[in-house]
């Protein structure tokens, strides 16, 4: 099966409104907007007062909602410091909290005079409904603690502190897989690690299932489910960003193949049901998309598709 990947140019109420008319239900949305925290973006204000930027995220849930299938996810990403309404935002719009996901970060904290430092950022996930329709346990090859005498032979299950997973920061940290322009600069900070939609996505959906990213940046979300055989809607406002997506899709680099990830997923029991069929087919994308990307990195555009 080859999933459908569709990218949509411009605001995400707007285009969430527009889904309504659709037929397709959505299992799963990864929620990851802007944090108002004053960030420069080309098309938006990142510095709205508090109670207006939250109408705005309790509006983006409300329109999530009414597109979910029942039992269906939402992964909320922010800020630590925003937990609490981010609790009372899915609260108040229906949605029932099933984790508040620790994602904790590799790089030093940020420093405080007064208090600890800074180390992790949360993701609330909740559903639609009590019940998850979907929730696999998935079972990792973390490494063994030093307290710990024996290696697990199968592996652990993955909990709701997430410290395996590092993020793209600046500098050399952000590896090959950070997307570049041609002067080496990042081309978008807010870029998420494909490891990190590859365990919400495994985790909560099934090859099939239509995932949901109304602030896609650089099209993470897009890029994984195409590889494990979901479709996905990706709505993204700033047009350099959508064809970023576009490119990137065409592109199906090598640092962004969710194949080597999974060995480390080995030893969980439904891992070739859940993981789908990986498809890339850049032979085809960069003809469509020939002639777009010109401020990325020139030769990532022609790194060879993964196998
Ligand atoms: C934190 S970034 C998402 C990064 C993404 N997870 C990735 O992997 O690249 C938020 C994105 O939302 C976009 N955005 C902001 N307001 C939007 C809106 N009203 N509708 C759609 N996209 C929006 C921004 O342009 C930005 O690229």
């Amino acid at each position: 099966m080859i999933p459908q990947t569709l990218v949509l140019e411009g605001d995400c109420l707007k285009r969430m409104a527009e889904l309504e008319a659709q037929p397709h239900q959505f299992a799963l949305t990864f929620l990851d907007p802007p944090f108002n925290q004053g960030k420069e973006y080309a098309y938006l204000d990142d510095n709205l007062p508090e109670e207006a930027y939250w109408d705005w995220m309790a509006a983006v849930c409300r329109a999530v909602y009414r597109l979910t299938q029942d039992g269906g996810a939402i992964y909320f990403m922010q800020r630590e410091k925003n937990a609490e309404r981010v609790l009372g935002t899915l609260r108040e719009t229906g949605w029932t909290l099933q984790n508040l996901i620790i994602w904790m970060k590799r790089t030093s904290a940020v420093p405080n005079g007064w208090r600890f430092g800074k180390q992790y950022q949360i993701i609330a996930f909740a559903t639609k409904g009590r019940k998850p329709r979907a929730f696999h346990r998935l079972r990792i090859d973390a490494p063994l603690r030093p307290e710990y005498k024996y290696p697990r032979e199968e592996g652990m299950f993955v909990t709701d502190i997430w410290d395996d997973i590092r993020e793209l920061t600046s500098g050399y940290f952000a590896g090959e897989e950070a997307i570049r322009d041609k002067y080496g600069e990042r081309f978008h900070k807010q870029q998420s690690p494909v490891a990190l939609l590859t365990r919400i996505l495994l985790s909560s959906t099934l090859p099939g299932d239509w995932v949901l990213d109304p602030f896609a940046g650089t099209g993470t979300t897009a890029v994984v489910a195409r590889q494990l055989g979901r479709h996905s809607v990706s709505v993204e406002l700033d047009p350099k960003n959508v064809e970023c997506i576009r490119w990137r899709l065409g592109a199906c680099r090598e640092a962004d193949s969710v194949l080597p990830l999974k060995h480390y997923y080995r030893f969980t029991p439904n891992l070739e049901q859940i993981w789908g069929d990986e498809v890339c087919e850049s032979a085809a994308e960069e003809a469509v998309w020939a002639g777009v990307g010109e401020d990325i990195d020139a030769t990532a555009r022609q790194e060879p598709c993964s196998p």
